[in-house]
């Protein structure tokens, strides 16, 4: 198979994969035994793995943690995260306790409209559109009103349906703007449902005058957009300048302050800090919607679109230092559901939400923005006192002990010998050769 287009690989079943896969490996029998014990053992549970994607061999495992005492408008929560990278939830968990007891993160501002287009060329008088355009409208949603049915006795729906000239992207391009509420889904096989109906109902519409079948009307695509600026939560936390001790280290709590309203500034102003900044922000976020089902995908397209927004692109979180008080807040798109898709299929995503209490899609996007400011905090913090890599040196040094299988001495000896000095997989297995000889 290797180096060869393989025909049919869909066909096979997944033994078959692993094995064909297996093949490839320098020594396939271990390949293919590493491979099957990474499924689940429970036969039920292996078969919904297997089924949720395609071409499935195994399962690829990432660790599953808890940053607790995350509080939100007063209430307290131990969020479950779901992330490789080391010190991650050891910081989140650190900043988010820090705030917990100074009143913890308040929610300023919450929206949930998601935005989906239709998008279309019109050849031509464009006074048809607009002239037309409160009775097209009608009948489109009159035509989806089966569609939204179940979702608005859900309590959501459609919000608006908005005509847009867009020639200015290109000649001739028009696009309809569906705005909807999808509550606690996520909603976005609901959400192409129904732009799909919508452009079945624009052809049906057009057909009437024929403008179809003369080819001044053309369907372009169909496709909810993940620039959701209108499904965005704030939230802030706030504390006396003086309180800031913990973090301050060598710093006065005043030095300290000041440079991490700085480090904050700078990620403003600074597409090139922006881009790092926002990416701390990012491990928490992606980390909570990683271990509660969500599609992280679709939240990282959103974070970075709306903080390109202005054309430039910005810190998506801020600091503020006005009478004695530091103020840290963040904005962040977040078009998150606790209900259908892999929040109900995957059993850890399941038990994620269950350990938060089972909240709404509101309350969840509070919590997770309030993960990414701790993590984002967290990370500002050091990197305005010791910088980044002391703490995770020691835990880059804790997972090359762990891969070494190092037993508990020789651990407590190499975190006494690699204190202060450079680590790498290479030096410590070195230390460890050299003491067991
Ligand atoms: C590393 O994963 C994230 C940081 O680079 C974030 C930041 O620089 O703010 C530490």
């Amino acid at each position: 198979m290797k180096g060869k287009i393989i025909k049919g690989f869909s066909k096979l079943s997944a033994g078959e994969k692993r094995h064909g896969i297996a093949a490839m490996c320098r020594r396939p029998e271990p390949a293919e035994k590493e491979m099957e014990g990474w499924l689940a053992t429970d036969p039920a549970i292996r078969k919904s793995f297997l089924e949720l994607s395609e071409n499935t061999i195994s399962s690829f495992h990432v660790p599953f943690g808890i940053a607790p005492n995350v509080m939100v408008d007063g209430r307290i929560y131990h969020v479950p995260m779901a992330i490789e990278e080391s010190s991650v939830i050891a910081a989140a968990s650190h900043a988010a306790r820090f705030w917990a007891e100074r009143g913890g993160f308040k929610v300023k501002q919450i929206s949930t409209a998601k935005l989906g287009h239709v998008y279309f060329r019109w050849f031509t008088d464009p006074r048809f559109l607009n002239w037309n355009w409160d009775h097209i409208r009608f009948f489109l949603l009159d035509r989806l009103r089966k569609t939204t049915a179940s979702m608005e006795r859900r309590g959501g729906g459609v919000l608006e349906l908005r005509l847009i000239d867009s020639r200015e992207i290109m000649e001739k391009l028009y696009k309809l703007e569906l705005e909807v509420d999808t509550v606690n889904s996520m909603g976005a096989n609901f959400i192409n449902t129904c732009l799909e109906e919508l452009a079945d109902g624009m052809e049906a519409y057009l057909a009437l005058n024929n403008h179809v079948k003369e080819r001044r009307y053309q369907h372009i695509m169909s496709i909810l957009s993940n620039f959701t600026e209108k499904c965005l939560v704030t939230i802030e936390a706030s504390c006396p300048v003086e309180e800031l001790k913990p973090f301050a280290l060598k710093l006065t709590v005043e030095e300290f302050a000041e440079k991490i309203q700085l480090a904050y500034s700078i990620a403003r102003g600074d597409p090139y800090r922006a881009a790092t900044h926002n990416k701390g922000i990012m491990n928490g976020v992606d980390a909570v919607l990683m271990a509660t089902g969500n599609d992280y995908r679709a939240a990282e397209a959103a974070a970075h679109s709306y903080a390109s927004k202005d054309g430039v692109y910005r810190a998506l979180s801020s600091c503020d230092i006005q009478e004695g008080r530091l103020t840290i807040s963040l904005t962040i798109p977040l078009a998150i559901g606790t209900v259908g898709g892999i929040t109900n299929l995957h059993p850890l995503a399941r038990l994620a939400l269950e350990i938060l209490g089972n909240p709404s899609a509101k309350e969840l996007m509070a919590i997770v923005a309030a993960v990414g400011l701790s993590s984002n905090f967290a990370a500002l913090t050091s990197l305005v006192t010791t910088g980044i890599q002391k703490g995770h040196m020691k835990l880059h040094l804790s997972n090359i002990l762990n891969s070494l299988n190092a037993d508990p001495l020789t651990r407590t000896e190499a975190e006494e010998y690699f204190s202060g000095k450079k680590i790498s997989f290479d030096a410590v297995k070195h230390f460890m050769d050299i003491r067991s000889s």
